[in-house]
């Protein structure tokens, strides 16, 4: 009897939480699984279940919620507090201006490759139908963004992964861009035309660095998209010939390894080099022209 009492209890301030009870409370069960944006991240589950903006929560804060709502942002908690990225458990995030779902099909897209795509947009400014290629597609994020925001661009996406393919494509159905997504193994070379433009974001950690990943990363992107051998070397040499003369090649690198593909490109006859630094302030895009 007194348990069932107890237990009603909990019922009825389950059924009393408010929303800013609710991300408070979400908040402190994160923070105490170890999620180090533990408050940002309850407050996207709470406006994800609840269909509101991050920034109608604090208009909302003394809204009190039904048990199936709160029953819901428990269970996507639940999911966080195993690690999952909060990415894949919302199924969609924002990339320059549009927004993509995203799965464990592919690699959730990164605000430092942003960097990449105004990088490619420079560079293709005085071109009004420019052949660009991005090579390790993924959800498709780099092509259709450069799809998005150069108008007259002509833009393919090819991947080893027909599970990142089949990504690409929803999202490309999803922001009505028209981009052409194929298979191709860019160990094999590259294909096609010659290009105004190649980029890339290619696989580039070493095997060796899997444990200084999070475990957000490394139990649940896919190791295809994370871990690399060669990917970046192979790329650059393969794009000194695909490219058209005064073609650009854009790549993403990260801090320590960044000087030394710039150093690779002036060995493979590239030239205006430049290593653009990302919003963190560290050197991660890569960039150079093959001669003319
Ligand atoms: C770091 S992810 C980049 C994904 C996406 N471009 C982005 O920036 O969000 C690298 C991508 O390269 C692809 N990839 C890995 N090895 C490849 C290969 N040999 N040929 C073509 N693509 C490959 C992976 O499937 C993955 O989609």
């Amino acid at each position: 009897m007194e348990h069932k009492e107890q237990v009603s209890d909990l019922k009825s301030d389950i059924e009393r939480l408010t929303v800013g009870e609710l991300v408070r409370a979400t908040a402190a069960g994160l923070d105490a699984d170890g999620v180090l944006t533990a408050r940002i991240d309850a407050e996207l589950l709470v406006a994800h279940v609840l269909g509101l903006s991050r920034s109608d929560l604090v208009v909302e804060r003394h809204r009190e919620l039904s048990r199936a709502e709160q029953e819901r942002v428990a269970e996507l908690a639940a999911r966080r507090a195993a690690r999952e990225p909060l990415q894949y458990i919302v199924g969609e995030w924002g990339f320059r201006r549009l927004t993509l779902t995203v799965d464990e099909r592919a690699l959730i897209p990164r605000p430092e490759t942003e960097t990449v795509v105004a990088r490619c947009l420079a560079l293709l400014r005085d071109l009004d139908a420019p052949l660009v290629l991005d090579v390790g597609t993924g959800s498709g994020a780099i092509a259709l963004a450069i799809a998005d925001e150069h108008a007259g661009a002509r833009v393919t996406g090819v991947d080893v992964s027909e599970d990142a393919l089949s990504l690409a494509r929803e999202n490309a159905a999803r922001t009505g861009l028209v981009v052409d997504f194929h298979r191709h193994d860019m160990l094999a070379g590259l294909p096609g035309d010659p290009w105004d433009l190649v980029v890339s974001n290619p696989p580039y950690v070493r095997p060796e660095e899997a444990t200084g990943l999070a475990p957000e990363v490394v139990d649940w992107e896919p190791h295809v998209a994370l871990f690399g051998g060669g990917h970046t070397e192979t790329l650059v040499r393969a794009a000194a010939d695909a490219l058209t003369p005064g073609g650009a090649l854009v790549l993403e690198s990260y801090d320590e390894r960044a000087r030394a593909v710039a150093e690779l490109l002036a060995q493979e006859g590239f030239t205006e080099i430049v290593v653009t630094r990302d919003i963190a302030g560290r050197d991660r895009v890569v960039e150079g022209r093959r001669p003319t």
